[in-house]
């Protein structure tokens, strides 16, 4: 596990390197997903974007087709790492608990009442299920996406009903990724998230915040 205290830094060792990567692979593959999806339906010849200097390529829909096809691949990667790497070693900090629901609202509480939280694991709740949240739709839109690429290949057909089930899927799970990705990036407007925001670039949080906010995660980190 790469997560430890490092006393002498006064920082706490949060995210390893594999972490990083993939948060970065995933979020980087789902910009480049949106903007090239988006490019599918013919909006941007029609609002202007194509007219854009070093943009006329994003109106051509063979040109954004095969940078959604790489994208997608990358994506994949990125799920598929993240996947074995967790369940082969058996962390699960990410997933949702019992509870959490509530949790999240009293630690959003404490944020806009200047209270005090209650403390937390490694995660906070809000971030377990923001976490859930993402998954699923990426998760969605990774097997819809698949079925799409089917669709593609010469000599498979899908019926009317499976086609437009299959295109609604997709583009709902865009429109709540999207959502989702936006209500991720806001939580880091709250000036108390904010010291998590080194350790996705760097991997290190500084040890105050965690001893403050994350005191069951410091438990846990000590008695090891
Ligand atoms: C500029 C863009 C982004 C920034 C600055 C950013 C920042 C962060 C940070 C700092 C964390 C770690 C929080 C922690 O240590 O507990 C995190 C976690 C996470 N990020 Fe991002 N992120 C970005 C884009 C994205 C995108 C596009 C996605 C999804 C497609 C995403 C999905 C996640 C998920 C699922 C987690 C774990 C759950 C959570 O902490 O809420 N991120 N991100
Ligand atoms: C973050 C993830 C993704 C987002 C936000 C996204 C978004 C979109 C959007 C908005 C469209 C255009 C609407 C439509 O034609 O239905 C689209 C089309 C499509 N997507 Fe995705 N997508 C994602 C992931 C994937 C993945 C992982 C695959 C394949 C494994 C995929 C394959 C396709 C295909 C084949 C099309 C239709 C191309 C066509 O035949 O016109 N997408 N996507």
């Amino acid at each position: 596990m790469a997560e430890k205290i490092l006393a002498g830094e006064n920082k706490v060792l949060r995210h390893g390197i594999s972490g990083r990567l993939v948060h970065w692979i995933v979020a980087l593959s789902s910009f480049v997903l949106i903007f090239s999806g988006f490019g599918q339906m013919p909006i941007y010849r029609r609002y202007g974007v194509a007219n854009l200097p070093g943009l006329g390529w994003s109106g051509d829909y063979s040109v954004t087709l095969v940078i959604h096809y790489l994208a997608a691949m990358v994506l994949l990667f990125g799920a598929v790492y993240h996947l074995v790497f967790h369940l082969t070693r058996r962390e699960f900090d990410l997933l949702p608990r019992r509870g959490d629901l509530r949790d999240s609202y009293l630690i959003i509480k404490a944020m806009v009442t200047k209270g005090t939280p209650p403390p937390s694991d490694k995660y906070l709740a809000e971030q377990r299920l923001a976490y859930a949240f993402i998954a699923f739709n990426l998760l969605a839109l990774i097997i819809t996406g698949i079925l799409k690429v089917l669709k593609n290949l010469p000599g498979i057909w899908y019926t009317e009903t499976t086609l437009v089930w299959v295109t609604g899927l997709h583009n709902l799970a865009t429109f709540l990724l999207v959502f989702g990705i936006i209500g991720h990036l806001a939580a880091f407007l709250f000036k108390e998230n904010r010291p998590l925001l080194p350790g996705i670039f760097t991997g290190k949080v500084s040890l105050d915040y965690v001893r403050e906010r994350h005191s069951l995660w410091l438990d846990r980190l000590i008695s090891r």
